[in-house]
């Protein structure tokens, strides 16, 4: 299976979180010249602190990588909040702010990206949907749930648009992972969740990233517009 990143440049946004992080080590480990950014601050090499709702941020930051790189191999769409605020509860003003971070954001980074990646004649793209966007969220709020459902019909439209120039598109649907994202999830709300799980536990940050890299790689070289479920069973 070929999952030799040599040389490949790529861009992980949520960097500083459980995924993020995780996928920052995975792809440094097969030989990737890695780009992380989020919000929050870190010491890692490569790393550029920012608002992906800023699309000022969002063109320096793929103008500052393309200057000194000269192009981007990967983008990694992981940045997100996941809210929980009850349907009756959500304001616009939440409604917006989660679909400007787990959504709209998304779009246009990967906008700015995709056009690189189509006159290079190559590049993958791989979102973070979740089994929420799938199921419709019970616990996870209804913005998350829808938030998460646009990400993989978006996932499919920029890789029918961009399969012929050698661009691939796809996305990962988590079940519950443990990350910080599930702290403050009350305990006998994640019990109800884990009595759905037929393999009986959460999934870790590097079972996601595992499939991310593997989307990311040569080795899923036939593969664009799908979704790869990762939850335990949760939902087949
Ligand atoms: P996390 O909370 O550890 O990481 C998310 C990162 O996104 C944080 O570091 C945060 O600072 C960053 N971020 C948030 N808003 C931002 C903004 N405006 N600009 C830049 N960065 C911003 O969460 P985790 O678990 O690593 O989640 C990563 C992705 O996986 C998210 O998209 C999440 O929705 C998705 N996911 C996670 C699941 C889980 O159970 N942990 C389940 C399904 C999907």
């Amino acid at each position: 299976m070929e999952l030799n990143f040599k040389n490949k440049v790529v861009l992980i946004t949520g960097a500083a979180g459980g995924i993020g992080s995780t996928l920052v080590r995975d792809f440094k480990s097969h030989g990737a010249i890695v780009y992380g950014t989020d919000i929050s601050p870190s010491s890692d090499s490569n790393y550029i602190q920012g608002d992906l709702t800023n699309d000022q941020f969002l063109s320096d930051l793929v103008n500052g990588i393309l200057e000194k790189e000269g192009r981007i191999d990967v983008l990694v769409n992981n940045a997100g909040i996941y809210l929980r605020t009850p349907a009756k509860d959500i304001t616009r003003s939440e409604w917006e702010r989660l679909m400007d971070i787990n959504l709209t954001s998304v779009f246009f980074l990967t906008q700015l990206v995709i056009d690189k990646m189509i006159s290079q004649k190559s590049g993958a793209i791989v979102s973070l949907a979740s089994v929420a966007g799938k199921v419709g969220g019970l616990i996870a709020g209804a913005h998350y749930a829808a938030s998460k459902a646009a990400v993989e019909c978006l996932t499919k439209s920029l890789a029918k648009l961009s399969a012929a120039h050698g661009v691939r598109v796809n996305a990962v649907a988590p079940g519950i992972i443990d990350t910080s994202m599930q702290d403050g999830v009350p305990a006998e709300q994640m019990e109800f969740l884990m009595k759905n799980i037929p393999m009986g536990r959460l999934g870790t940050a590097a079972e996601v990233a595992d499939a991310i890299v593997f989307l990311a790689s040569d080795a899923s070289s036939y593969i664009t517009g799908q979704t790869i479920s990762i939850n335990g069973g949760t939902y087949m």
